[in-house]
């Protein structure tokens, strides 16, 4: 097949490199790509999605696959499906699960999803009455995206009325802040599941566990993810049951009722909270770095899977997961997550451990090529990734390919899937 994938991080480069490895040739093209994906196929420079729907009827693509929210947000499904083209991802109106935060929260309440006890206002007295009826810490959201930052956790009544009118004056966030949400903090663990969704049926990845925070034991900023593992210990047969009947299956029938059938990737953020699953939040797409660790552990064809999903076609195939587990650690550039860094030259050491050849890879994301070298370009730059039969045999190999990665600023956590061992 020929395949376009929209994106440029570890996410779209681990979907690439599954497909690259499959029996079957397929031929590559990526919107924008980055320094490394140039190796698996050919990276684009057309930034009006109608263009880019053209270049894949003239190229004859016949699937396109969107990794990031913002095309998904702006419709870029709803252009190609229009020019007659085959692209996963949800259409512009089922995207508002992760693009309104508002959307989400009234759609869960609508259809019975358990989900954190909320207001949605832009009345400054009403957000105000409201966290005046809730204990501490109080959770306030703006509506729109904020790229992972319009999540304030308060720890006292005074400084959640702060962050509402900040919010709602525009001050914080422009429009994305022009409604609020203020809701109960809900204290448990988290949890990401990846549901491929194409309107009706759906497969359910492995559960996984993302680490947010920049630093070990959670410390630091928020980031868009150090690491990743899964499946985690942490979910059982029970679990996945709830979050299936009492997430996924409304979700799933209420989007169609919606007339917003949900085709794409449903991603759920989950809190378990005494054993009970509850929403935090949809995203559209896969986690990064959720995402290199899930694909390596499919066994069966990546690309057939897309493919189906976007073709209605989930339930004429089941998606196959090898027994081990995975576990990526996340490389990031000297500055981040607060500026860009330096072009710095990463230099791979050859590997020369069979065992480490086998069962580690590299997935590149903020990186830039020239002259045949790779160069770290600030934010994320690559996730090693390990499998193992164990979580800790798992762990133990990426943190061996780490430490054949070098570039000057670089920056890991070296806790990843602490909470499993
Ligand atoms: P969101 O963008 O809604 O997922 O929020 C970002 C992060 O804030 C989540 O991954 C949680 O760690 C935290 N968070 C959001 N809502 C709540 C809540 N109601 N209770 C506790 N933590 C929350
Ligand atoms: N790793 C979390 C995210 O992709 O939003």
């Amino acid at each position: 097949m020929k395949i376009l994938i929209l994106g440029s991080g570890g996410r779209e480069y681990s979907i690439a490199r599954a497909i690259s490895n499959e029996a079957v040739n397929h031929k590559l093209y990526f919107q924008p790509g980055n320094g490394a994906t140039s190796e698996l196929g050919t990276n684009l420079n057309i930034k009006d999605y109608n263009e880019l729907a053209d270049f894949a009827i003239t190229q004859g693509i016949e699937l396109t696959i969107v990794g990031p929210e913002a095309p998904l947000v702006d419709g870029v499904v709803d252009i190609f499906k229009a020019k007659g083209l085959t692209i996963f991802g949800p259409s512009k109106e089922a995207a508002q699960l992760e693009g309104s935060k508002v959307y989400m929260k009234n759609f869960l309440a609508k259809y019975n999803i358990p989900t954190a006890r909320y207001i949605e206002t832009d009345s400054i007295e009403d957000a105000f009455k409201f966290t005046d009826t809730l204990p501490t810490p109080i959770v306030v959201k703006a509506d729109g995206l904020c790229a992972g930052k319009g999540v304030i956790i308060a720890q006292s009544h005074d400084e959640a009325k702060i962050a509402i009118s900040e919010m709602l004056s525009g001050k914080s966030f422009g429009d994305a802040g022009k409604k609020v949400i203020v809701e109960e903090f809900l204290d448990g663990y988290e949890l990401s599941m990846f549901a491929v969704c194409d309107g009706k049926d759906y497969i359910l990845l492995p559960a996984a566990q993302d680490h947010k925070r920049l630093l070990d034991n959670d410390q630091g900023p928020n980031t868009g993810g150090m690491g990743a593992y899964a499946p985690t210990p942490l979910v059982d047969e029970t679990l996945y049951q709830k979050v299936k009947e009492r997430i996924i299956r409304p979700t799933l029938d209420g989007m169609q009722a919606e007339g917003a059938p949900f085709e794409g990737v449903l991603f759920i953020g989950i809190m378990v909270v005494n054993g009970e699953p509850i929403t935090l939040e949809f995203n559209v797409r896969f986690g990064d770095p959720e995402c290199e660790i899930l694909i390596p552990l499919m066994t069966s064809s990546v690309s057939d899977m897309f493919l189906k999903a976007s073709t209605n076609r989930l339930s004429e195939i089941s998606v196959e997961f090898s027994k081990l587990f995975a576990v990526g650690v996340v490389m990031a550039s000297e500055n981040y997550p607060y500026s860009s860094s330096t072009p710095a030259e990463i230099i791979v050491d050859e590997v020369h451990h069979t065992e480490i050849a086998e069962y580690t890879h590299i997935s590149f994301a903020g990186v830039s090529e020239e002259d045949g070298k790779l160069y770290a370009n600030g934010g994320r730059v690559l996730v090693c990734v390990g499998l193992g039969e164990t979580i800790k045999q798992a762990r133990d190999r990426a943190y061996m390919r780490c430490g054949q990665v070098h570039f000057a600023g670089k920056k890991l956590r070296t806790d990843i899937a602490y909470q499993a061992l």
